[in-house]
C-alpha cells in the first residue's frame, strides 16, 4: 500500500503568497510521479486559491486537497462555518475531524467530533480522524479505546471503513509545551489498541493509521519504515519549505 503523507497548514502562512509558494514546491516535488499518496489541508482561507491551482496543475493528478475542519452540519445557520458541500463543491476530498487542537484548545467535545464526522460522511469527504491520549501514562490505552468509541458512536462498520485514522499523541504535537516526538515502536503500540479496538468493535480489519506528532527530516524515515505506520500527518514542518522538501523526498524513497 502506497503511503500518505498529509500537510496539516493549521492557520499558516500569514498571506497568500507565501501560500502559492508552498503550492509550487509541492508541485515542483511531485511533477515526477511518486509512490505516495499526498493531501493538502490549507486554512479555509486558501482553498479556492488552492483548488484552482490544483485545477491548473499536475497536482491534480498526484495529490489531493483537504480541509482541516467543517461546519457541524449543512442546514443549520451557523456564523463564520463553512459546510462540507461546499468543500466537495469546490473539489475537496479530505477533511481533518478531532484534531487536538479543536477538542482540547476550542473545546470540541466527542459529541461534536462525532457529529463532524458523520456530516463529513454524509457530504461525501474523506473524513482523517485524530485519535490521542494527552499523556502516556498507565491505562492510556483505555482511553484511546473510549475515545474511538465515542468518536465513530453510531457508524457501522462500513462507514468506519471509509476513514483514515490519524494517531497523534498530544504530548508530542511540536506547539505543545515540552512537546517530543513519539518514537516508531511506541507510537505503533498505540496503533495498534486503535486497530485492534476497531477490528474488534466494528468488524474493520484493514483501516489506515498514520502517524502524527512532531514529525520532521531527521525522524519521519523511521515512522515511514515502518509497515504498519501507514502514513504521517504533519503540521509545524509542513509549511517550512526546506524541511517539508526533504520529508517529501524521504517519503519517496520508503516503499
Ligand atoms: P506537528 O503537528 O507536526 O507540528 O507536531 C501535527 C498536527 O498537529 O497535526
Amino acid at each position: 500500500m502506497p503511503k500518505i503523507v498529509i500537510a496539516n497548514w493549521k492557520n499558516k502562512p500569514q498571506a497568500l503568497v507565501e501560500a502559492e509558494e508552498l503550492l509550487e514546491a509541492n508541485e515542483n516535488f511531485m511533477e515526477t510521479g511518486k509512490n505516495f499518496g499526498l493531501v493538502i489541508c490549507p486554512p479555509f482561507i486558501y482553498l479556492e486559491e488552492a483548488a484552482k491551482f490544483f485545477s491548473t496543475s499536475r497536482l491534480s493528478q498526484t495529490a489531493s486537497l483537504g480541509a482541516q475542519d467543517l461546519a457541524i452540519d449543512d442546514k443549520s445557520s451557523l456564523t463564520g462555518e463553512v459546510s462540507g458541500a461546499m468543500l466537495n463543491n469546490l473539489g475537496v476530498r479530505y477533511v481533518i475531524i478531532g484534531h487536538s487542537e479543536r477538542r482540547w484548545k476550542l473545546g470540541e467535545s466527542d459529541a461534536v467530533v462525532n457529529q463532524k464526522l458523520k456530516t463529513a460522511l454524509a457530504d461525501g469527504l474523506i473524513p482523517i480522524v485524530c485519535i490521542g491520549e494527552q499523556s502516556r501514562e498507565d491505562g492510556f490505552e483505555n482511553i484511546i479505546r473510549e475515545q474511538v468509541a465515542n468518536t465513530f458512536a453510531g457508524l457501522d462498520g462500513q462507514a468506519v471503513g471509509k476513514c483514515l485514522i490519524a494517531y497523534e499523541p498530544v504530548w508530542a504535537i511540536s506547539t505543545n509545551p515540552g512537546a517530543r516526538p513519539d518514537n516508531p515502536e511506541s507510537a505503533l503500540e498505540a496503533m495498534g489498541v486503535i486497530r485492534d479496538f476497531i477490528k474488534e468493535k466494528y468488524g474493520v480489519g484493514e483501516i489506515s493509521v498514520l502517524y502524527g506528532g512532531s514529525v520532521n527530516p531527521a525522524n519521519v524515515r523511521g515512522f515511514l519504515g515502518k509497515e504498519k505506520i501507514d502514513g504521517i500527518l504533519v503540521g509545524g514542518a509542513s509549511v517550512k519549505k526546506e524541511d517539508w522538501e526533504k520529508i517529501l523526498a524521504i517519503a519517496a524513497e520508503t516503499e
